[in-house]
């Protein structure tokens, strides 16, 4: 029985494939590009590790692939079937329930593991992403509450929890708490991308663009070249800072340079990002020259992967604002009659599927049938998962949809609402 770097005990051959199994957990939670070579050469070291066999489960499931979902369950099964810790055959189990789609009892197993063993950070850091595109706000922000008395500065990735529980808490508007943990993150690890992104959020949702732009540039050399994919996540808040200030040709400089470049790829946090640029573009009356259709095609790769409507939603925008009918009909049939098992379908029936069909509708030029489908649902949006940052795109298309269809009354209503909530966040179209 060996140890990983936080004292928790493991089932590995020894120190030497402990440390390496430590390494490729550290990368992916640095949102580094290295984890999954590292995660091999763990397995060259202990092929009968359960740890890695579940690491590489959960690093399928984190693709959003529903191709790969076959595969999380095979390691899931694997690891369970291998001689381990109570801990770790509950992480199997977890990972087991999540490439079934009972994300809601992968997250339950997560929670307990943590009763035990609050510093078991693969479990805080999968709870924190389950939490999220669940739309359990609360939980997102008590789960790490709960563990923090178990850290302190001399536990490893320390940092990483407080810029979870940045995160959690500014999703719940404790602004103030939020910068206070991230900045803290931050000092200990500039390269800590997922913390430079909770105080970037908290910038966003005061309305503090200028002092956005500058953190994300600030911190930029640490994380540039260190951080996966998720840099484009970054960069798009750059551009949301820019669009605050009406700075739209510097968005989509962003855009185009930044977070859908020539290597445009089908990831689906890419994608998110890219769809909720162009809608917000859009709405500004920026033309997105062929953008769209480029952003179509690989949405189309991706709408029966049904994994969360949330990234369902931007694939649509994608797919009906290139006025491809036929695909966003494949799509919405895709997203219907959904077998009811898995955690997310109620999500998809309620919320996704609506929210779904308001965005073809708009796509389509039917702003009214868009209004009547999104607004008896605004409500329900956060059930989706995702940021408030993030969701407030399809606010937006509820306020243009009311615009455009002279929808004059709720248009006004709902700008004021806005403008109570965000001072500022109110730009010129919505008027
Ligand atoms: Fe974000």
């Amino acid at each position: 029985m060996a140890l990983d770097k936080r004292g928790l005990k493991l089932t590995a051959a020894g120190d030497d494939a402990a440390a390496a199994l430590d390494a490729a957990l550290d990368d992916f939670l640095a949102f580094g590009r290295g984890a999954g070579p590292l995660l091999k050469t763990a397995f060259e070291t202990d092929g009968d590790m359960p740890m890695a066999h579940v690491l590489r489960g959960c690093f399928f499931l984190l693709m959003g692939v529903g191709a790969l979902r076959p595969r999380a369950a095979k390691s899931g099964e694997t690891a369970a079937g291998l001689p381990a810790t109570p801990r770790e055959h509950a992480h199997a189990d977890a990972v087991s329930r999540w490439a079934g789609g009972d994300t809601a009892g992968a997250v339950r197993r997560y929670e307990d593991i943590l009763l035990d063993h609050p510093r078991d950070i693969l479990a805080i850091r999968l709870a924190h992403y389950l939490h999220f595109y669940h739309g359990a706000l609360v939980q997102h922000r008590d789960s790490t509450a709960r563990v923090l008395p178990a850290w302190d500065e001399t536990v490893p990735g320390y940092g990483y929890v407080l810029g979870m529980r940045a995160f959690g808490l500014e999703e719940m508007g404790d602004y103030a708490r939020a910068e206070e943990f991230g900045r803290r993150a931050v000092a200990i690890d500039p390269s800590d991308a997922w913390s430079v992104h909770s105080v970037a959020h908290v910038m966003e949702m005061q309305g503090r663009a200028q002092e956005g732009i500058a953190w994300v540039r600030e911190n930029e050399a640490h994380w540039e070249h260190k951080v996966h994919n998720f840099r484009h996540h970054l960069w798009w808040h750059q551009a949301l800072f820019h669009l605050a200030l009406d700075e739209e040709d510097a968005a989509l400089d962003l855009y185009d340079g930044r977070f859908r470049t020539d290597a445009a790829s089908d990831d689906v946090l890419d994608i998110a990002n890219a769809a909720s640029m162009l809608l917000r573009l859009h709405f500004r009356g920026v033309d997105a020259g062929g953008r769209w259709e480029e952003l179509a095609g690989h949405a189309a790769m991706r709408f029966s992967d049904g994994i969360f409507p949330f990234f369902d939603a931007h694939y649509m925008a994608a797919l009906a604002m290139a006025g491809d009918s036929d695909r966003v009909r494949d799509h919405l049939e895709a997203m219907a009659g959904r077998s009811g098992v898995a955690t997310a379908d109620a999500v998809y029936d309620d919320v996704g599927l609506p929210l779904c069909k308001a965005i073809a509708a708009f796509g389509a030029g039917e702003p009214k049938r868009c209004f009547e489908l999104l607004e008896p649902v605004r409500y329900e949006l956060y059930r989706l998962g995702g940021s408030h940052a993030q969701r407030d795109v399809f606010m937006q298309l509820l306020i243009a949809a009311a615009k455009q269809a002279g929808r004059d009354r709720e248009c006004r209503a709902l700008v004021a609402e806005r403008a109570a909530q965000k001072p500022g966040a109110v730009p010129a179209w919505m008027h």
